[in-house]
């Protein structure tokens, strides 16, 4: 599924318009301070437009998982605050979502300002995808923009089923990540390098199927390789391993074969004899790991193995690091992918969410990326060709 037909903000008449926007401004808060607001920083630019074309705008959000109803801990007010910080036109918060209160603000809302409602979640109906609950929520409006990618997995009243009572169109940030994401999956430029990390298989059984159909090389680091390198009967020592995945990584390898994808796996790994930022560490290669050491980070042959193939890539979609990378010594390999990554000045690159987008912005080299998906569980299912209901849900071209 690559979405590339799904209408825009582009195709439709918002002037003066009410727009019903519904955003991911799922931030992280550390005690009730945003700690990063890079999902309400990607929402700007469709807000930003919809103000120029002085539409009212009803921006809608979930923030959390919430039990039922208002809990102060989930309430939306610092997204308001931060909103109001970053744009420039009145951000007013309503107590509610469908009740009195938001109703009375709109009707006094002027062209050109936003109402942000309270926190979605705070009804259960919204992800039941209540049919009647999602109607009152198109009632607001005359037009739906999902703008909120990192829900689009979600089939939620405000993320689906209110397309079913209004015209419905995507924002801008939808609009780019399938612009990248989708085009790289529909008509990639070869070579298509994908590189997957993270420490399960069982996470990316799904990716790893569908790419095999896609991509020219599929790189696979992180924790995840020792499953595949016990498959191959490598010694893994105490390294994280799924022994019950090794058949199915067999069969993956083999898949691969019979595709003619090339596989690369980790040749040396700096295992350690603890799982701890400062245990003692040593460089092995990767069919003999001691029995009481584990993997934590892939080795400088590996990387530059990895690197050489990243050189002459087109289009590389990189998901899951290569090492524990939250721990500075064990970083160097997932720096090694993105160093390689900048270097490549031919290539579109593109950054899965989740930890990998997290590691990316640590290390200092998110300006380098041609696109960091702002979807963690969203962009998985949108690499394992998954429907992502709140993108099917809007209108084609
Ligand atoms: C996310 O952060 O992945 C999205 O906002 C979706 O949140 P959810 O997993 O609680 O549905």
């Amino acid at each position: 599924m690559s979405y590339l037909n799904k209408k825009t903000l582009q195709d439709i008449d918002v002037d003066q318009k009410i727009v019903f926007v519904r955003c991911d401004f799922n931030v992280p808060l550390d005690n009730g301070t945003i700690a990063d607001d890079k999902r309400i920083i990607e929402s700007l630019k469709t807000l930003k437009y919809l103000v120029e074309k002085k539409a009212k705008i009803i921006a809608c959000s979930h923030l959390g998982r919430p039990k039922d109803g208002f809990d102060m801990e989930f309430s939306l007010k610092p997204v308001a605050d931060r909103l109001a910080k970053l744009i420039d036109t009145k951000v007013i918060m309503s107590s509610d979502v469908i009740g009195e209160d938001t109703f009375k603000k709109i009707n006094n809302l002027n062209p050109g300002e936003i109402l942000l409602l309270e926190n979605i979640r705070f009804h259960k109906e919204e992800k039941k995808n209540d049919r009647e609950f999602a109607k009152k929520l198109a009632s607001m409006a005359d037009i739906y923009v999902n703008d909120a990618f990192g829900t689009s997995h979600r089939a939620h009243a405000s993320t689906a089923g209110i397309a079913e009572f209004l015209p419905a169109v995507s924002g801008f940030l939808i609009e780019k990540e399938i612009s990248f994401m989708g085009e790289a999956l529909a008509n990639p430029k070869r070579p298509f390098v994908a590189i997957l990390g993270g420490s399960k298989v069982s996470d990316k059984i799904s990716v790893i199927e569908n790419l095999l159909d896609k991509v020219d090389t599929l790189i696979i680091g992180g924790g995840m390789a020792y499953t595949f390198n016990k498959s191959k009967g490598y010694k893994i020592g105490t390294s994280i391993c799924e022994d019950d995945k090794i058949d199915l990584a067999k069969s993956l390898l083999k898949k691969a074969a019979e595709k003619g994808v090339k596989i690369l796996l980790p040749v040396d790994n700096m295992v350690g004899d603890d799982f701890n930022p400062n245990c003692n560490a040593k460089l092995v290669d990767s069919d003999k790991i001691p029995d009481e050491y584990t993997g934590l980070d892939i080795g400088a042959k590996t990387q530059e193995i990895f690197a050489e193939e990243i050189s002459h890539a087109k289009t590389v979609i990189w998901n899951g690091p290569m090492g524990v990378a939250e721990w500075d010594r064990f970083a160097i390999g997932t720096i090694s992918i993105a160093q390689a990554l900048s270097d490549n000045k031919d290539c579109v690159s593109i950054i899965g969410g989740g930890d990998s987008a997290a590691a990316v912005e640590k290390l200092g080299f998110a300006d380098k990326m041609d696109h960091i998906s702002t979807g963690g569980g969203a962009s998985l299912e949108f690499l394992e060709g998954k429907v992502l209901p709140g993108i099917a849900a809007l209108m084609n071209k």
